[in-house]
């Protein structure tokens, strides 16, 4: 599995490889989605058939990638793995496809960053293993049809809604993962403390699960960092005071919130009054890309209650103005004509 370390040039190989799990008992919560997709796998099996592509969406850090792996070895299956932004052209995904060994998984990152030539050209590839080379160029072209061999692929992506829909109706099937819920987070926490070799006691991993954003990357970032810190500052052993105050020296709040975070919050208050203001207003505002927004700063801060989005635009919530202690100009003149 050689494209494991990265060939295709992604952020595939993150350096808690030793922290993923590899086997559905491992994989802990999206209980739905892993009976589904054991389903699909016993069914295929049964069959001796590959199985039907599907498509993964969800934030960053939810496990996408962790499961396309933890498919390929239950199917005993070789995996490629390629991204989005890395198929820059036909020929680099032409390439891939006419080297697949049968069976193979492919599993394509990012994929609402794919162009719209190269989507175009995976269509075919999808529905009837076909793929449609043009050679040549101008009058003198002619197109070539070359058969794949069966192959699967594994889409993943944070935003499915920007997948042109022919993409989005090619999968045999799609899969959301949502947030953990607090308990998976513990479990998650207290599993890669066991890998790891570090003690943490139970309200440690209650101070560290509630910051970590329901997301078991942060948990497992988190948890990192609390051992360096019990390693450096204490006996090795996280406690309680140890993840606080880990938590402190990173500037991360009790519910997981960043400066990043905060900051975005505040200008909407400060700036537009609490909203609602455009998200393309607010990109230049905050001199950040929309799409950066809508990704990575959103959907937490929707998931905790603390933003909305409207038809008229993004609007900052009163629970919080109550957690970041901040007014809006209006409520400042009006305190200020109380006082
Ligand atoms: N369900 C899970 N149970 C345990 N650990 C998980 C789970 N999902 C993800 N992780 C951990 O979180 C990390 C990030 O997951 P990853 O699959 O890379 O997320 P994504 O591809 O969705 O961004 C993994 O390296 C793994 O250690
Ligand atoms: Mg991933």
């Amino acid at each position: 599995m050689e494209d494991i370390l990265g060939k295709e040039g992604n952020n595939f190989l993150e350096f808690d490889q030793a922290l993923r799990p590899d086997s559905f008992e491992a994989y802990i919560g999206q209980e739905k989605v892993k009976e589904n997709l054991a389903i699909i796998i016993e069914a295929a099996q049964g069959r001796g058939e590959s199985i039907d592509h599907i498509l993964l969406h969800g934030q960053a850090g939810l496990g996408k990638t962790t499961l396309a792996l933890i498919m390929a070895k239950a199917l005993a299956v070789p995996i490629r793995v390629a991204s989005g932004p890395t198929l820059k052209k036909v020929g680099d995904l032409a390439a891939i496809l006419s080297n697949l060994e049968p069976n193979t998984i492919l599993f394509i990152d990012e994929a609402h960053r794919l162009n719209r030539m190269v989507e175009e050209f995976l269509y075919p590839a999808m529905e009837s293993r076909k793929l449609h080379l043009i050679i040549g160029k101008g009058p003198g072209a002619r197109t070539l049809s070359l058969d794949l061999p069966p192959f699967t692929l594994i889409a993943a992506t944070t935003r499915a809604d920007l997948l042109s829909s022919p993409l989005r109706s090619r999968f045999g099937a799609t899969f959301k993962l949502d947030f953990y819920n607090n308990e998976d987070i513990k479990e998650i926490i207290r599993r890669s403390a066991k890998l790891l070799g570090v003690e943490v006691q139970s309200l440690a991993v209650e101070v560290l699960a509630k910051s970590s954003r329901a997301t078991p990357r942060v948990a497992n970032r988190l948890l990192k960092r609390a051992r360096d810190y019990a390693q450096v500052k204490s006996n090795g052993v996280i406690d309680e005071e140890v993840a606080l105050k880990t938590l402190k020296l990173l500037e991360v709040d009790e519910i997981g919130l960043e400066n990043h975070d905060r900051e975005f919050l505040r200008i909407i208050v400060e700036t537009f009054n609490r909203g609602p203001v455009g998200i393309e207003t607010l990109a230049a505002a905050l001199c950040e890309e929309r799409s950066v927004i809508e990704d990575v700063y959103e959907p937490y801060l929707m998931r905790v209650g603390f933003l909305k989005r409207t038809s008229a635009g993004r609007v900052v919530t009163e629970a919080a103005l109550a957690h970041l202690n901040i007014k809006t100009k209006e409520q400042r003149m009006l305190d200020d004509y109380l006082k």
